[in-house]
């Protein structure tokens, strides 16, 4: 591993604002909940929260945290209506809806619908009062189940704890098999300051999942593997996946086409590893590390 420099804290030194600067970059990209609530005379309202996740599948449960503000330590209208009536809408926002959420975290007066601010539409709910959206790819019907405030001081968050009891998906973002296809989702997340980011394009890999099969671990790799200053910390953790060392034919087979190349040396041999390693082929990459010895 390189050398590394810190800089060590002690958040309780800071101000709100450093706090609130350090935690919010490192801990991103957060999912938004574009949350619609109502008061007690039935006013609609519709805010954004990227302290927000699902947290349970069964139940399914999703929190989110409307914080006192941090200037003036005011409360939000959305943490007065849960607490009013504890029902609300978690819809997911994508791209196409991005400058409108945006719009809509606006601090408009209470009473003011940000669905008619930011000109989003609102459908009737099916089991809560609050309405959806109906440009959210999905939307969330929940009952809130308890409110827990964290403290009383600016910055100081207040958990929103949700119970999903209906799920709208917009059929546009269903693959063949009725599962959500993340690249039609098209979602985006927040980041530090005024950063967001598109989960779309590029942005979208996959890592097959290891819990099936207990990986190898990077501990069972030769230590010239271990300590390469080619391969990297993802290509060590790719082949640590592995669920089974190769079997000595493929490597006696491995070892006999490396006596056949004069050059093979450490560094030409990692990198033919990173470059299988790139093209998927795992297995293949493993079997070469083995071959191989200093
Ligand atoms: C993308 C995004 C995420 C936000 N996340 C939060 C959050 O998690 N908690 C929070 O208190 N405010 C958050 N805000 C700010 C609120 O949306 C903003 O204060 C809003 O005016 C609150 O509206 P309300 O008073 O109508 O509830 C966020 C704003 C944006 C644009």
């Amino acid at each position: 591993m390189k050398e590394r420099r810190y800089i060590t804290l002690d958040p309780m030194d800071l101000t709100q604002r450093e706090r609130h600067g350090y935690l919010l970059s490192a801990v991103a990209p957060r999912p938004i909940a574009f949350a619609s609530t109502i008061d007690k005379e039935g006013r609609v309202n519709l805010s954004p929260f990227s302290f927000f996740n699902v947290f349970s599948s069964n139940p399914p449960i999703m929190i989110f945290s409307p914080a006192r503000k941090g200037t003036d330590n005011t409360t939000k209208d959305t943490h007065h209506n849960v607490l009013d009536v504890p029902e609300v809408v978690i819809n997911i926002v994508n791209y196409p809806i991005v400058e409108q959420m945006s719009l809509s975290s606006t601090a408009y007066a209470k009473g003011v619908n940000e669905f008619i601010k930011s000109g989003l539409t609102e459908i009737p709910s099916d089991l809560v009062a609050p309405p959806r959206v109906a440009e959210s790819p999905v939307a969330f019907e929940c009952k809130v189940d308890d409110v827990i405030a964290l403290g009383d001081q600016g910055g100081a968050g207040n958990l929103v704890i949700c119970r999903v009891v209906k799920m709208h998906i917009d059929t546009s973002v269903l693959d063949d098999d009725k599962q959500i296809d993340t690249e039609k989702m098209d979602l985006v997340a927040r980041m530090g300051g005024m950063w967001y980011t598109k989960a779309s394009g590029n942005a979208l890999f996959q890592i097959p999942k290891p819990l099936r099969d207990k990986g190898i671990g990077v501990d069972a790799l030769p230590e010239h593997a271990r300590n390469s200053k080619i391969l990297t910390g993802n290509d060590l953790g790719r082949l640590g996946n592995i669920s089974a060392l190769p079997d000595d034919n493929a490597i006696r087979k491995a070892k006999e086409k490396l006596a056949n190349e004069s050059n093979a040396d450490k560094a030409l041999v990692h990198l033919q590893v990173h470059t299988l390693l790139d093209d998927g082929k795992t297995d293949e990459a493993l079997t070469l590390l083995f071959a191989y010895s200093d």
